[in-house]
């Protein structure tokens, strides 16, 4: 659709002006996910470095069937940021307990591909693809009003959000899902080597997803980016418990975007995300801020990923 890519190009080029122009220069990541970006991040979740992608996935199948129960017979279940939909499929497989499945993502092209492939694999699912970006208010199809719905936010990315991003978009679903339960996939706290490698692989595939942003930039917004001239560096914020991820400007440059000089000073860092990650305690807190219990917290047997039950707090 036309319109649609206008108007996501104007939004691109607006918020990386606006980033870019900031005193701490960042990019959001939701920019990261074209198509391009959505096929680079299924490569990701099979890089050896990369245990949460496989380690939740164990933890959906060891516990597929008390997952799947929780959405009720006749509802939906509706996960946010789907991409490939690839682990869904474990709670998926389980078939016969509710009737619709409705993935969200921001990137359009590689939503509807995914809902053909669902469509061919689960013919008796309704499959309900909604192109979204999560981090705004949610709105979903008139027609599933009445649905009963089971949110499913996987992948640990609610910590790619800011802290009261990530409690606007729980409490958020605390009213679109009618309140039934809230499935929340979160990565731990553990050794900070096992997290950095996590998110910078040595095949630099994590590397070229984060750069994929600035190519992005030169693709829609006309930017002339020169990616050869920056750095991928990830490292463990110990007090905000988190990985940030940063291009660093090799040299001083100026990269011109929108009709605008961006200047670069050599070593200048821009800040593209932020993984969190988590504990019993901050994921306890996190549910309550938004109204939510952890109702049941599923774990691998190494405790380096959890899969939480939110229900409304009493
Ligand atoms: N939700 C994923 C995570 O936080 C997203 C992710 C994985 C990611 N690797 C990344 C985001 C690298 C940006 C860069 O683990």
């Amino acid at each position: 659709n036309v319109n649609e890519s206008l108007s996501q190009a104007t939004g691109l080029i607006a918020d990386a002006i606006a980033g870019l122009t900031a005193p701490q220069k960042t990019l959001s990541p939701k920019w990261l996910y074209d198509h391009r970006g959505s096929a680079l991040f299924e490569e990701i979740t099979k890089l050896p470095e990369y245990y949460p992608t496989r380690t939740e996935t164990g933890i959906l199948r060891d516990n597929a069937s008390a997952l799947a129960d929780l959405v009720p017979a006749g509802g939906a279940l509706v996960e946010l940021g789907s991409g490939a939909s690839v682990k869904t499929r474990t709670l998926l497989d389980q078939g016969g307990h509710f009737d619709a499945y409705v993935p969200i993502d921001i990137s359009a092209d590689f939503l509807f591909e995914t809902a053909d492939d669902l469509r061919r694999m689960y013919p008796a699912l309704d499959i309900v693809p909604v192109v979204a970006d999560f981090t705004t208010p949610v709105t979903l199809p008139a027609a599933l009003e009445q649905t009963p719905k089971v949110a499913f936010f996987p992948g640990s990315t609610i910590g790619n959000l800011d802290p009261e991003r990530a409690r606007d978009l729980l409490s958020g679903g605390r009213s679109w899902s009618g309140g039934t339960a809230f499935i929340l996939g979160a990565d731990m706290v553990k050794d900070t080597q096992e997290l950095v490698a996590a998110y910078d692989d040595a095949q630099g595939v994590t590397a070229g997803f984060i750069s994929n942003i600035l190519a992005r930039l030169n693709r829609e917004a006309g930017a002339d980016f020169n990616l050869s001239a920056f750095d991928y560096k990830a490292t463990w914020n110990a007090p905000l418990a988190r990985i940030d991820m940063h291009l660093v400007s090799t040299r001083h440059q100026v990269v011109c975007i929108g009709g605008r000089d961006i200047t670069l000073a050599k070593d200048e860092p821009i800040h593209v995300s932020a993984a969190r990650k988590y504990t019993r305690d901050s994921l306890d807190r996190l549910a309550r801020s938004a109204g939510w219990t952890v109702a049941t917290l599923h774990s691998d047997a190494m405790a380096r990923f959890s899969v939480a039950v939110l229900t409304p707090a009493a």
